[in-house]
């Protein structure tokens, strides 16, 4: 079987952290309606990482103005006591960090009890081997290209081949790769020749502040990353 036959679906997933807050539910229909696969949202508690965002009242305030997959990114030290919450808040995809506590098998394990699919992300410090042990137990690997935290900042390109060794060490498993951080039309070309099928991307996504310019910002990432895969424009 080809490649291009074997590969999982490309995705593009505009983070909600870099929208208008005064305007959430309209942001989300806008991107909803520009194309966005999934929407990613970023949760920050100020003390695993230096910023705080939102949490799952707010989600669930989101929530009815999408149908589209929620792939929400915990970077929130502990994770644990708040899954439960995020699950009902009506998020598809619970991603917690790797780095976020002394048992991910655990998180993971209450994540799928849950009925969620389960992701972990790692940080650029963080080596493969550290998520090797809880395989069977992933959905999503969520790489982060920046340090989390913040949006708007550029791409650390020595993640390019730990994205390759994450893609040899999934595959023949169902599990979606995930780039977060720094994400761009320029670079998304090579992400994807690293073996990334999910490019999330914030501020590439919503500049120009209209459904328009979210639609062409998302073409561009998905067609620059479609091209490479040798999947027809
Ligand atoms: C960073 C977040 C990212 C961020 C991406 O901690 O996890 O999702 O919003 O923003 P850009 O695409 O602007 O780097
Ligand atoms: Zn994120």
């Amino acid at each position: 079987m080809s490649q291009s036959l074997t590969q999982r679906p490309l995705i593009i997933a505009p983070s909600i952290l870099a929208s208008d807050f005064s305007r959430l539910g309209e942001e989300v229909r806008a991107v909803d309606a520009a194309g966005a696969d999934w929407l990613h949202m970023d949760v920050m508690d100020g003390h695993f990482v230096p910023n705080i965002s939102f949490g799952p009242d707010v989600i669930k305030a989101m929530r009815p103005h999408s149908k589209k997959i929620f792939d929400t990114h915990l970077m929130i030290a502990p994770c644990d006591p708040y899954l439960e919450a995020f699950a009902k808040a009506g998020c598809d995809h619970i991603i917690v960090h790797a780095e976020a506590g002394p048992h991910l098998h655990r998180s993971l394990q209450a994540i799928r009890a849950l009925g969620k699919k389960a992701g972990v992300s790692i940080n650029p410090a963080t080596e493969p081997g550290a998520i090797e042990y809880v395989i069977d137990l992933i959905d999503i690997v969520l790489v982060m290209s920046v340090n989390p935290g913040f949006g708007g900042q550029s791409f650390i390109a020595s993640q390019l081949e730990k994205i390759s060794q994450i893609r040899a060490m999934c595959a023949g498993r169902p599990i979606d790769i995930e780039v977060d951080g720094g994400v761009t039309a320029d670079n998304a070309a090579e992400i994807a020749a690293a073996g990334a099928n999910a490019f999330v991307a914030g501020s590439a996504v919503f500049k120009g502040g209209t459904v328009e310019s979210y639609r062409a910002n998302i073409s561009a990432i998905r067609n620059a990353a479609a091209s490479t895969r040798g999947e027809a424009i």
